[in-house]
């Protein structure tokens, strides 16, 4: 076999395990963001897909929706008013410091310093539909 063709296969295993790592990594996000989400918000929110509220509303497919869409949750009229699409940049600041979001809103959290926490935690409310 020439030195050229074992390299060129090598390269392709390379890209074939890089393939096949690539959802795997986000799997793994998501399990961590799931750790994330049971620690920091679920005392507050359901991910059911019954859209039980608790403190807080279901965040059952919460990524990508209008704010305060969930029937029978009385939301603040901060939250009503914000216009906001919950994109993954949105929740990303709301969980980073739910105040200077909406000003005036009614969730008690703190917030998440940890930027890699965050991701994977939007990693796993993605999921969540
Ligand atoms: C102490 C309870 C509590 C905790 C902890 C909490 N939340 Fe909330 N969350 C609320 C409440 C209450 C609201 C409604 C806020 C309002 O109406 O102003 C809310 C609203 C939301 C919304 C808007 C949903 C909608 O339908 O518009 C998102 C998104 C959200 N929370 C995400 C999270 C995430 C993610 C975490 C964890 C990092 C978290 N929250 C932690 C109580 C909580």
């Amino acid at each position: 076999m020439s030195h050229r063709s074992h390299w060129s296969r090598t390269r392709t295993m390379l890209t074939l395990a890089a393939v096949l790592a690539a959802p795997l990594a986000a799997l793994a996000d998501a399990e961590r963001g799931a750790d994330v989400f049971d620690e920091n918000c679920a005392e507050c929110h359901s991910v059911a897909s019954s859209l039980k509220n608790k403190k807080g509303p279901s965040l059952f497919g919460v990524a990508g929706r209008n704010a305060g869409k969930i029937d029978g949750f009385h939301y603040s009229d901060a939250l009503l008013a914000s216009g906001i699409v919950w994109t993954p940049d949105r929740i990303d600041a709301y969980v980073t410091q739910p105040k200077a979001v909406i000003p005036g809103g009614k969730m008690k959290f703190d917030g998440i310093a940890d930027t890699a926490e965050r991701k994977d935690l939007l990693d796993f409310l993605a999921e969540q539909k």
